[in-house]
C-alpha cells in the first residue's frame, strides 16, 4: 500500500508521464506505472536505483532508470511532470536550475517559503497544495505550473491555494509554540508571529 505522502504526490499528477527525480525505493513509480502513467525513475545513488530495480522486478514492471544528478542528461519532454520529493529546498533549487516549463510536483523537507519564492521567481505559479499527516509527520506537497501569478508575503509563508483546516490548525499550533518561546524583549518577533497567526485565523475563518 502506498503511503499517504506518496498518495498525495500521485494525486497531483495529471500528465501521462513523469520523471521521478530521487526515486529511491521506486514505490511511486510502481504505483503510477500500474495506473498507466509512464515513469522514468532517476536517482543520484546507484544503491537507491538498485533497490528500485529489485522492487520493479518484484512487480514484473519494466520501468526505465537513470543514475544522474537531478535533471542532468535527461531527455525531458514538455509533457513530463517532474516529481522531486524527499529532499531539502537547497538541493531542489539546484535541480531546478534548468530551462524548464514542465509541471512540477514538489515535496521539500524544509524551507517552504524559500522554495515557493524560488519556483515563482523562475516563472511558475502555485496550482495546488495538499497537506497530509503520515506516520505523525506533516507534509505539504505543492504542484507548480508554468505561468504568472502574484502573491502576498503571507502567501509565500502559508501557501496561497490551501484551504484545509487540518493544515491551518497544524500551523497555528506550530506558531503558537514558537511565540511562547520568544522572550518578551523581542517585540518585533512577537508582533511578526502574532500577525501571522491572525492571518492564518482569517484564512481558517473563510473556509467555514
Ligand atoms: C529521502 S529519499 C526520497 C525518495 C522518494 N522521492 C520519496 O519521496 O519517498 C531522497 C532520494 O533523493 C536522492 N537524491 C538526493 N539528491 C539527489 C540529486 N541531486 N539528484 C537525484 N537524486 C538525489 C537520494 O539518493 C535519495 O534516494
Amino acid at each position: 500500500m502506498l503511503s499517504k505522502r506518496l498518495e498525495a504526490i500521485a494525486s497531483l499528477i495529471t500528465t501521462d508521464s513523469i520523471i521521478d527525480v530521487g526515486c529511491d525505493h521506486g514505490y511511486l513509480d510502481i504505483y503510477l506505472t500500474k495506473k498507466g502513467i509512464k515513469c522514468l525513475a532517476t536517482d543520484i545513488s546507484n544503491n537507491a536505483l538498485n533497490a528500485a530495480l529489485t522492487n520493479f522486478k518484484k512487480y514484473n514492471l519494466d520501468i526505465p532508470t537513470i543514475c544522474t544528478d537531478g535533471l542532468n542528461n535527461i531527455d525531458i519532454k514538455d509533457t513530463d511532470t517532474i516529481v522531486i520529493a524527499g529532499m531539502g529546498t537547497d538541493t531542489i533549487i539546484k535541480i531546478l536550475n534548468k530551462n524548464i516549463t514542465n509541471d512540477l510536483v514538489i515535496l521539500t523537507h524544509n524551507h517552504l517559503e524559500k522554495l515557493r519564492r524560488y519556483v515563482v521567481s523562475i516563472g511558475y505559479y502555485i496550482d495546488q497544495e495538499v497537506f497530509v499527516i503520515d506516520n505523525n509527520k506533516p507534509y505539504l506537497v505543492i504542484k507548480f505550473k508554468y505561468g504568472k501569478c502574484s502573491y502576498s508575503a503571507y502567501d509565500y509563508i502559508i501557501g496561497p491555494t490551501i484551504k484545509d483546516n487540518k493544515y491551518f490548525n497544524y500551523l497555528l499550533n506550530k506558531y503558537a509554540k514558537i511565540l511562547n518561546g520568544i522572550p518578551s524583549k523581542y517585540k518585533n518577533r512577537i508582533d511578526y508571529y502574532n500577525s501571522l497567526i491572525k492571518e492564518i485565523e482569517m484564512r481558517k475563518e473563510s473556509v467555514k
